[in-house]
């Protein structure tokens, strides 16, 4: 029998999620479905009840679930517990697992496929929502010399710091005023997609040849991009980190680790055509 996956969200509709792991089930032969499912901002739990009851096998799940994941799952893995959100959960028969994979794509992509290694770089994280929260556990791992995260509330970034102080890399909470200078990799996480090429941070953040990451792809990163292409900074959008997270999410489910280069390149010239 053909095993079901879906990513779940609100919207859903223009998620690639589908395409790629169609793509990770026909280059390892798993006899898989994966749809998308759009539920109502407040069916989550009824949506993921029905369709697991329906005998699928688990789900990818995206904005604004992703808290709402980490309270339905019955056991988390240890990057989602750090993270707080789910973006993966396992439908097993003892119960639901969650995992967050985003954070381990977004540090995949940067080091295999931006072949940027994060170890003793200073890096800056703009933004302390859940975007920036899943992903702050995987950057810690790689091994900086220092993380910085500025946020808009600097509550918040203080507060994401905070849950994350016990890992052995030096963190720095900050305004977006205050953002340090001349950094190696800067990743936007914010949710403000500003037109025109502004950015949430002063251009001082970065210097020749920088990393400026956006987690977005598509016309919501081009503002970033062209900022930091303006600036002499290397520009790279969210599209690997989506692949990465989905071969993470694919292995969890699987065991097995899809090639993810053929995949990026494919979905960049669809992304390219379609644009
Ligand atoms: P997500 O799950 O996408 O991270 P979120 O948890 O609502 O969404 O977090 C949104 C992030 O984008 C926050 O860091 C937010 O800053 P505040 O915490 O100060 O609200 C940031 N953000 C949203 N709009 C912004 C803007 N116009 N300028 C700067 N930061 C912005």
């Amino acid at each position: 029998m053909t095993d079901r996956y879906a990513v779940v969200g609100n919207p859903v509709e223009h998620s690639r999620s589908p395409a790629i792991h169609a793509m990770f089930a026909e280059q390892t032969q798993q006899d898989l479905a994966y749809e998308r499912l759009l539920a109502p901002l407040d069916g989550f739990e009824a949506t993921l009840r029905a369709f697991a009851t329906a005998g699928a096998k688990g789900c990818n799940v995206t904005v604004p679930f992703k808290f709402e994941a980490f309270r339905l799952a019955t056991e988390h893995t240890e990057r989602a517990a750090r993270a707080c959100a789910v973006n993966t959960l396992r439908f097993d028969e003892g119960g639901w697992v969650g995992d967050n994979t985003d954070g381990a794509g977004l540090v995949n992509d940067i080091q295999r496929n931006a072949r940027r290694p994060l170890e003793g770089r200073q890096v800056l994280l703009v933004g302390a929502g859940g975007a920036a929260a899943g992903v702050l556990g995987s950057l810690i791992a790689a091994r900086p010399a220092v993380i910085t995260v500025v946020n808009r509330s600097l509550d918040k970034a203080q507060a994401l710091v905070a849950s994350h102080a016990d890992l052995g890399v030096p963190l720095r909470a900050a305004t977006l005023a205050e953002a340090p200078a001349a950094q190696d990799v800067v990743v936007n996480a914010t949710s403000s997609s500003l037109a025109g090429g502004a950015s949430p941070v002063d251009a001082r953040v970065l210097k020749p040849g920088s990393l400026a990451l956006d987690m977005m792809y598509g016309p919501k990163a081009q503002g970033f991009l062209d900022w930091a292409a303006t600036h002499g900074a290397e520009p790279r959008d969210g599209l690997g980190m989506l692949v990465e997270q989905a071969a993470e999410a694919f292995f969890f489910w699987r065991g097995l680790r899809p090639d993810t280069v053929p995949v990026l390149k494919a979905l960049r010239s669809g992304l390219e055509g379609s644009s």
